[in-house]
């Protein structure tokens, strides 16, 4: 399963590019909104984005319409050979994403919350389908069944569309998403944090400290 960063904070991508897991990057306007000021303009912010990470970075389209979104996807692909464009679910979206694909400029169908939905984007052509998972278990559904459903569908077709895991709150999601066998699992900095932690694995190597220090002086290295 390749694993994307859920962030725009450059601080947070540069420490999780440094660990050498990282494959990609999703952004979305409130992520960058939360980055307001330290860049003269969003395409500086993306553009440093793909410098780092060297893999696909999505940034999404703000427009509502299909040829609004169309110019919008082109000067952000202009940024990079990096750059997805993320556009929302609706007609126009689905309109926009078939040109766009036509183009061969890279899209990422976002706000997905039903199979259904991943199933229209993978047939207007998007390279990626984003299904949000913790906000549909936020009122009560069950998120992780749409990507079983969505990984059986895709399976049955010859569709080049990856399902990236999208909304992930905690570790668990992302173990789910792995057994799934999900394309790709886009991850907040905190969720990769703790998935790399174990306090077996700290009091390990604590005991190991303690016991090889005992012996310090009888070794050389
Ligand atoms: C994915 O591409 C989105 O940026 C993100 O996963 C949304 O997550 P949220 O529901 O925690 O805002």
């Amino acid at each position: 399963m390749k694993i994307f960063l859920d962030t725009a904070n450059i601080e947070q991508i540069k420490h999780s590019c440094e660990l050498g897991i990282v494959d990609g990057v999703t952004t979305n306007p409130t992520l960058v909104a939360k980055e307001k000021g330290k860049f003269k303009d969003l395409s500086g912010l993306i553009g440093t984005i793909c410098d780092i990470v060297k893999g696909p970075v999505s940034v999404e389209a703000i427009s509502e319409n299909a040829d609004d979104i169309i110019s919008e996807a082109e000067k952000f692909a202009e940024i990079s050979k990096y750059v997805v464009i993320k556009v929302p679910m609706t007609r126009d979206g689905l309109k926009a994403v078939k040109i766009l694909s036509r183009n061969k400029i890279k899209t990422n169908m976002t706000l997905i919350f039903s199979a259904n939905q991943a199933l229209l984007a993978a047939k207007a052509g998007a390279n990626y389908a984003s299904p949000f998972i913790g906000r549909l278990d936020d009122i009560s559904h069950e998120g992780m069944q749409i990507i079983v459903d969505i990984r059986e569908i895709f399976s049955n077709y010859a569709f080049n569309t990856e399902v990236i895991v999208a909304s992930i709150r905690h570790p668990l999601h992302v173990l789910e998403a792995a057994k799934i066998g999900a394309d790709i699992a886009t991850i907040p900095f905190d969720v990769l944090d703790k998935m790399l932690k174990h306090p077996l694995t700290d009091i390990g190597i604590e005991k190991f400290k303690a016991d090889f220090e005992k012996v310090k002086g009888e070794y050389k290295i």
